[in-house]
């Protein structure tokens, strides 16, 4: 059985918009694009830049020390220098908050 954990009220982010939470020492990213909810990991995996103080263009996400970026909705990097993928969290909107699936073993 999967455990949610709260992370943000729905209307706390805003269309085409992101915002940083930091839930049991996890620092992630929350994106709405399209009115969809996607959460990554915030530091990028080229380096030790935070993808909350990027620039969110569609679906990607910029880094914004070197402009690599990511696709939200699978982690995958779409622009060099990123080449490692960022890790992606479940996510699911209920009740008016968004919720997180944070596994056990995934230990920051
Ligand atoms: S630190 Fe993000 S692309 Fe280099």
């Amino acid at each position: 059985m999967p455990t949610w954990t709260d992370a943000l009220p729905d209307h706390a982010l805003g269309p085409d918009d992101l915002r940083p939470v930091e839930i049991d020492g996890h620092e992630i990213v929350l994106y709405r694009v399209d009115g969809e909810v996607f959460a990554t990991d915030n530091q990028c995996t080229h380096g030790t830049a935070q993808l909350c103080e990027g620039f969110l263009l569609g679906h990607e996400i910029e880094c914004p020390l070197h402009q690599g970026r990511f696709d939200v909705r699978t982690g995958q990097p779409t622009a060099e220098p990123a080449c490692a993928p960022l890790r992606c969290w479940p996510v699911k909107v209920e009740g008016g908050r968004i919720w997180l699936q944070l596994r056990d073993t995934d230990a920051p």
